[in-house]
Order: C-alpha cells, then sequence, then structure tokens
C-alpha cells in the first residue's frame, strides 16, 4: 500500500501536511518592490494572466502545466521515440491509457480545449442542449461556438461558501431528468460531468452520484461525458469522503468513474504531466466518429498536437495519478491553508477543495458592485500587496449572453492554484500572512472597469483600470505597514 501524508501524525498534535518528496532541481525566484508590481498592474491591464514571471514571486495562477515532474517523467522523456507516425510513445501512452483509464480507443490532442473543440464539432449542434455538473470556461466557450447552450445544474449547496457538504460537485438528478424531458433526449448530445468541479471551487462529486447520472443517461440513451482534467484529485477525495471507497485503491476508484462514462477526456496538463490531453472511449462507433478530426485540428493519429517527449511524461504521469502519496500532496496544503484563512475569519470556499485555496472576494469586497468585478479587483490588490498571482474566477471570467449583455458569476472567488510538489510550506504561511493583512485592509480596494474587452474567452487577454486610485493608497498603508519590507 502506499504512504499518505495526511496519516503521518505529528508527536506535538499540530496538523502539518508532510512533503514525501525532495526537491532535486530548483528555480530561483524573485520578489521585486511593491513600485515594480504597481507598474506590472498597470502593463498588464489589472489582469493577472498578462503579467509577466519575472514579477511574480509566487504564481498560483493555475495548477495547468505547472505541477512539477517526477524524476521518472523527466527520464521518460529522454527514451521518446521520435516518429511522426507509429511512435512507441503512443503505443506507451495508449497502455496507460487503457490500464489507468480503462479504456481501449484513445485520441491524442494538444490540451484539454482541444478536445472540447473535437468533441463539440462532432456532436453540437445549433439549438443543442448540454447538462452539466458546472461549466468549465473553455468547455462552454466551445459548445456556444458551435451553436449549443449549457444548463448547469448542481444543487443549492454547491453555492453556498461556507458548507461542510462534502460532495458540492454533485449534480442535481432531479434536475437532469427534468432537463432531458424538457428539451428531448434528441436534442441533447451529451451530458457532461467534471470531476473536481474547477470553478466551483475545485469540489468533487460522488461516485454515488455519478452512479445516478449514468442511470438517467442510459435510460435515455445519452451519452455521458467525463471531463478527466482533475480526476486524480476527485478519486482521492471519494477515498476520504465516501464510506464505500474508504478501503478501496486509487486504481479501482478512477476505474470506478471512467467506467461510468461513455466518453472520457482529459488536459494532460492537470492530470498527469505538463501538456497534452487526450479523448478516450471502450466504444469503436463513437472513436470512429471523432478520429476523423483528429488529423484535422490536431496532427497525426500518434501525436495530436504533442511532442514525442510530452507523450511519454503523460504516460508516466498517468500511473503515477495511483499514487496517493503524490496525488494527496496539492489537497493537503490546499486544506492547510484553507483551514489556517478559515480559523481567522476569511472567507474561503469550504470544505477544502482541490486545484487551490478559492478566496470569497464577494463577501471581503462586499462595498465593490459586481459590475466592478470583485473577484478582479481582488486578484489585482492580492498582487500588488504580495507578489503572488492568483486568477480571478467571477464575472471577469463569464463571457457575455448571445445579446451581449453581461452575466454576472454566482461565485466571486480569487483562486490561489497550489500545484502539486511546487510550492514549500513557508511559502503557504506567506500567502496566508498577506492574506491577513489585505482583509485587515480590504476597505481600500475599489473596482474595476474594462478598456479592453475581447470576445471571446476575455479573461485571458482582457485589459482593465482601477475606477479610481485605490491601488496607490494600498502601496501607501503597505508602506506604512511594512517598512522597507517587500
Ligand atoms: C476542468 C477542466 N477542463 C478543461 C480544461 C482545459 O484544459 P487546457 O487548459 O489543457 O486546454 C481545464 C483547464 O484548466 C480544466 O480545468
Amino acid at each position: 500500500m502506499s504512504e499518505s501524508s495526511q496519516k503521518i501524525k505529528f508527536y506535538n498534535g499540530e496538523d502539518i501536511p508532510l512533503e514525501l518528496h525532495k526537491v532535486r532541481v530548483v528555480q530561483k525566484l524573485h520578489l521585486v518592490t511593491i513600485e515594480r508590481r504597481l507598474e506590472a498592474l498597470r502593463e498588464s491591464g489589472f489582469n493577472t494572466f498578462r503579467l509577466d514571471t519575472k514579477d511574480v514571486f509566487l504564481d498560483m495562477l493555475t495548477d495547468s502545466g505547472t505541477n512539477a515532474m517526477s524524476d521518472r517523467q523527466m527520464g521518460a522523456m529522454m527514451m521518446a521515440d521520435d516518429a511522426y507516425a507509429g511512435s512507441q510513445s503512443f503505443v506507451r501512452y495508449q497502455k496507460a491509457v487503457e490500464e489507468v483509464l480503462g479504456k481501449k480507443y484513445l485520441l491524442p490532442v494538444h490540451q484539454g480545449r482541444a478536445a472540447e473543440n473535437i468533441i463539440s464539432n462532432a456532436f453540437v449542434r445549433k439549438g443543442s442542449v448540454v447538462p452539466m455538473n458546472y461549466h468549465f470556461t473553455t468547455a462552454m466557450a466551445h459548445i456556444t461556438q458551435y451553436g449549443g447552450r449549457i444548463e448547469e445544474l448542481l444543487y443549492d449547496e454547491a453555492y453556498v461558501i461556507r458548507s461542510q457538504h462534502p460532495f458540492k460537485g454533485n449534480m442535481n438528478l432531479e434536475k437532469l431528468e427534468a432537463c432531458v424531458k424538457k428539451h428531448g433526449p434528441a436534442n441533447i448530445p451529451f451530458i457532461r460531468m467534471e470531476a473536481s468541479t474547477n470553478l466551483i471551487g475545485g469540489q468533487p462529486f460522488s461516485i454515488e452520484n455519478l452512479r445516478g447520472v449514468r442511470a438517467i443517461a442510459e435510460k435515455y440513451g445519452i451519452r455521458l461525458v467525463l471531463d478527466a482534467s482533475l480526476l486524480g484529485e476527485n478519486a482521492w477525495l471519494v477515498k476520504q469522503r465516501e464510506e464505500e471507497f474508504k478501503e478501496k485503491s486509487m486504481a479501482e476508484i478512477i476505474k470506478t468513474m471512467t467506467g461510468l462514462a461513455d466518453l472520457v477526456y482529459f488536459s494532460a496538463r492537470k492530470l498527469s504531466s505538463s501538456r497534452g490531453g487526450g479523448i478516450c472511449t471502450n466504444d469503436e462507433k463513437t472513436f470512429k466518429e471523432l478520429e476523423p478530426l483528429i488529423p484535422l485540428f490536431e496532427g497525426f493519429l500518434t501525436y495530436g498536437g504533442m511532442s514525442v517527449r510530452e507523450i511519454e511524461a503523460i504516460a508516466v504521469g498517468l500511473y503515477e495519478t495511483l499514487d496517493e502519496s503524490m496525488i494527496c500532496q496539492s489537497p493537503a496544503f490546499i486544506e492547510y491553508l484553507v483551514n489556517a484563512l478559515d480559523s481567522k475569519g476569511i472567507p474561503v470556499v469550504t470544505p477544502p477543495g482541490v486545484l487551490g485555496c478559492h478566496v470569497d472576494a464577494m463577501s471581503i469586497c462586499s462595498h465593490i458592485p459586481q459590475k466592478e468585478y470583485p473577484a478582479g479587483a481582488f486578484a489585482a490588490a492580492f498582487y500588488l500587496i504580495s507578489g503572488v498571482r492568483g486568477m480571478e474566477r467571477g464575472s471577469v471570467s463569464n463571457q457575455r449572453d448571445e445579446y451581449g449583455n453581461e452575466t454576472y458569476a454566482d461565485m466571486e472567488l480569487l483562486r490561489l492554484a497550489i500545484p502539486r510538489r511546487v510550492f514549500t510550506l513557508s511559502q503557504i504561511k506567506y500567502v496566508e500572512d498577506r492574506m491577513t493583512w489585505l482583509y485587515d485592509n480590504r476597505q481600500l480596494i475599489g473596482g474595476l472597469r474594462f478598456v479592453y474587452e475581447p470576445p471571446v474567452l476575455r479573461f485571458f487577454m482582457g485589459g482593465l483600470e482601477p475606477i479610481d486610485d485605490w491601488a496607490e493608497k494600498l502601496v501607501e498603508k503597505f508602506k506604512q505597514d511594512f517598512g522597507d519590507s517587500l
């Protein structure tokens, strides 16, 4: 049985997530002055996506492509088989997918959204409705791009920031059945379930719930698609929180989940490596339907837009997702940070999920109306006073409706991603310290407005500006309190 850091108790009773890895390659970091950070914010349109890493101290933008790779992955990259067609690296990738995810047919894609493009291209038509537990930005963008729309069918508890519900990512089964009856199965190309539901705070679904979704999908003859980008972490939380699976191995839990889906796709940038993705199924007919789209959009069928080195790293990474001591590292650090902030009364999404710590900007910045993007402002303010780059997950990340009207997000969150095995505990303590200061000075934060708004996925490259001089005032207060400290 593999070890898990969560099982290691400290004699002094402290609850400390212990790292079960050692660091063998390091990258130097810089913490630039607060004056430079303010300049950098202005240059990047107060959008943390547009910051340069030379101005970032701790990069908590995302775990996508930023999880630390293992020595075995790096080693495998050196053994890759360079070939346009028929590469043995792809054969190893197929084998890993079959052994870990239990799916025989694999289509390689260059990243998760490429899988979403292929699946939407094949199945979504004008007027299609795709029910899902919750949207992910790129999944929704592709579905709408092909003329469909989405329906989000979570239980109300999912929107409660401070909650003890273990499975906030569960699909509301009554709503799902009502949705199918309302639109008719013929208009529903697939039901989408997202593991560790990203945009509501990295919250998992239970296998009991997935079985319920499967039963409805089968009853009405609708395909069930699983977004498995954060599958390992969802499986880990199933093991922690679902009675039936407490004694099961990660391998069994993962296969139980993927076995309930007709089609599984993933961003390997999150699941198992730093690049790449895949679509897999056991259904030959579905495979044949999707197959011609790969050479059209991605590349030949044995590389799909990836380098063979990346393919090797994905294959090894897939096996590593079965190792509890590896997969629990990021959730354990997240739990540590969430509990630390929560104990100080700073509102964060609970129970602790995966991917990152999600801070509730809506309530912290309740003085900022949603039309002035409280989560965007909070993300910019936190970078300004700490050099830590998080990501806005609120209304800036939403897309306008078909008439061009602003749509406001259900939650205004600042996500502080904690990629696997990247940060140390003292760095997490620094985040806690600076967040506490910002919380105490939250009234100084003001709103933002767009000065440049791209038509699609505006949060990536959009430019904003503060509505007044709040950023300068924040700098002034920081210098009063911290003196010469960066
Ligand atoms: C749940 C989920 N699905 C899909 C994607 C898209 O993957 P990629 O960034 O590799 O295109 C992401 C990326 O963060 C994700 O979190």
